[in-house]
């Protein structure tokens, strides 16, 4: 019997992070996840850092507290959009087909869609998961790809059961 799925989201974002916005996404993030019948355990508000982020989803993933890690927001263009490269320094295994699929739905919606470089990977038993910063583009993206990734969560977690969780 597999345990209420965890899951922690991360938005990247320096204005958010110096109060000077609120942030939508991350709890739109929250709202859908739990409505899917996740547990949100963590919520963090980071600047556009590449050392603060890669800390922040390294402690989590190795933690064990989550399962999976949802950061929203600095995969665009911007110069100091860094989160790909944040979760590319932490990843042990890419998911290249989570992004992809993502592009390619949220295409239907915006040809902008190509301008987000996020990406997908595993550490440990901890997928992660980077999703554009828009509220928009976060429920877009979380509609499409719930189920598959329920089915890949699944997986890693009935592995990770096997080693104790
Ligand atoms: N994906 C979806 N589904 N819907 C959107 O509105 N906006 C795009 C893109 N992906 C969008 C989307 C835009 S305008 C940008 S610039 C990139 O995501 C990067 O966004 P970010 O820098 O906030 O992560």
């Amino acid at each position: 019997m597999i345990a209420l799925k965890r899951f922690a989201v991360i938005t990247a974002s320096d204005s958010g992070f110096a109060g000077e916005r609120e942030d939508i996404s991350g709890p739109e993030a929250i709202r859908m996840m739990e409505a899917f019948g996740y547990q949100n355990i963590a919520y963090q508000m980071l600047p556009d850092d590449k050392e603060v982020l890669t800390k922040a989803m390294r402690e989590i993933a190795d933690s064990g507290v989550a399962d999976l890690i949802l950061t929203t927001g600095g995969t665009g263009f911007s110069v100091r959009d860094c989160t790909p490269e944040a979760t590319k320094a932490v990843i042990e295994r890419e998911v290249p087909g989570i992004p992809e699929a993502m592009r390619w739905f949220s295409l239907g919606f915006t040809k902008r869609a190509m301008l987000s470089r996020g990406m997908a990977g595993i550490r440990g038993n901890t997928l992660i998961v980077n999703l554009p910063g828009s509220p928009k583009a976060v429920k877009e993206c979380l509609e499409y790809i719930q189920d598959s990734l329920d089915h890949g969560l699944e997986i890693l977690l009935a592995e990770a059961s096997n080693c104790a969780r």
